[in-house]
């Protein structure tokens, strides 16, 4: 027993300090700086040890080489590179600025005493927000095929196809492509009945708060309604005026007939802006990413009426 005490009594003494790395991986945006933490556990002064931080591991020069109290720092970008903690408390953190795509990887701490040495590694991930997600679309049989497609991301996103109802809708059509910096492009389709849900987005994201969103709303019932209702008030237009046109053939309006027939010039120039509306509203919209579409059927029926109330 005694001697089991006296060899671990002296393991222990023998571990002069443990190193201690954040297990989760540290992300930053490119073009930021970032601190890569690695502290010795207990506190101890580390101004005298030799301190090494590798990149994808120990067979290349070392990112930072810090050595008889002074930085003699490695790499060829070694103004971006500094030991940013407190070496004489523990902390031989590493910081990184003006953070580049190439940046990305496994980071290795290494500390040496003049008898002992631990080491500690993290991973690095670069993070950049890609494009927002553009909608498309074509008629598929009596479906609406959508696409989703956004470009330049890192790391690779996720992305959520979401009904009106918030349910998420199955992505098994999603194709990611990376080019040689690392950048992610996604793209992914998806077969949707108009009259399942009143508008589906497409989300991509790297994590609950860093997203991109855009939605697609059929506007299949909108464009039956303005339809029916553009072709009530052409109607009742054109029977006005054909009425009033039959009194001023039979001379019974003699004195307000200009009038009236300016009044019903005016009401077919009243009808006009409310059928360029919804068309300007699509526009407007579109600006903002957020993209309509709606049955062309029903568009070439809207412009013929137009037509007509011009007749
Ligand atoms: C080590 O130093 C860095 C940079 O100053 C700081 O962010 C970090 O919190 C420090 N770690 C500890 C454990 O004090
Ligand atoms: C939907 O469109 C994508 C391209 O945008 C295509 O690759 C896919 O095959 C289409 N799916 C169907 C069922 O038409
Ligand atoms: C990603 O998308 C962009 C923009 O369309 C394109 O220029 C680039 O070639 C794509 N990259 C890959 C790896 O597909």
């Amino acid at each position: 027993m005694i001697l089991i005490c006296i060899a671990s009594l002296l393991a222990c003494s023998a571990a002069e300090f443990s190193i201690v790395v954040p297990k989760a991986p540290v992300s930053a945006f490119l073009g930021s700086s970032v601190i890569l933490p690695c502290n010795l556990s207990p506190s101890i002064n580390a101004r005298t040890f030799e301190v090494r931080w590798y990149k994808n591991g120990e067979h290349e020069k070392p990112v930072l080489f810090y050595k008889e109290k002074k930085n003699t720092g490695q790499s060829q970008d070694r103004d971006r590179v500094s030991l940013i903690g407190e070496l004489d408390n523990r902390n031989v953190s590493l910081k990184l600025d003006h953070l580049t795509m190439a940046d990305s990887g496994e980071y290795t701490c290494f500390v040496k005493s003049l008898s002992w040495y631990e080491k500690g590694s993290m991973n690095l991930a670069v993070k950049v927000l890609g494009s927002t997600p553009l909608l498309l679309y074509h008629e598929s049989v009596e479906k609406m095929n959508v696409t989703c497609r956004s470009f330049g991301w890192s790391p690779k996103p996720t992305l959520t196809w979401r009904d009106s109802t918030g349910r998420e809708l199955p992505n098994t059509h999603t194709k990611y492509t990376t080019d040689s910096e690392g950048l992610v492009n996604v793209s992914s389709w998806l077969l949707f009945s108009p009259s399942d849900s009143e508008w589906i987005s497409c989300t991509v994201g790297l994590n609950l708060q860093e997203i991109k969103e855009s939605r697609i709303v059929p506007m299949k019932g909108f464009w039956m309604e303005a339809f029916i209702s553009t072709l009530v008030l052409s109607l009742i237009v054109i029977i006005t005026y054909t009425v009033l046109l039959i009194l001023f053939r039979k001379g019974l309006l003699p004195h307000c007939s200009s009038h009236k027939n300016a009044k019903a010039a005016d009401s077919s120039h009243e009808s006009l802006p409310a059928e360029t509306m919804p068309l300007n509203a699509i526009e407007n919209t579109t600006q903002g990413h957020f993209y309509i579409f709606f049955q062309s059927t029903n568009y070439t029926y809207k412009t013929a009426i137009a037509g007509g109330v011009e007749v």
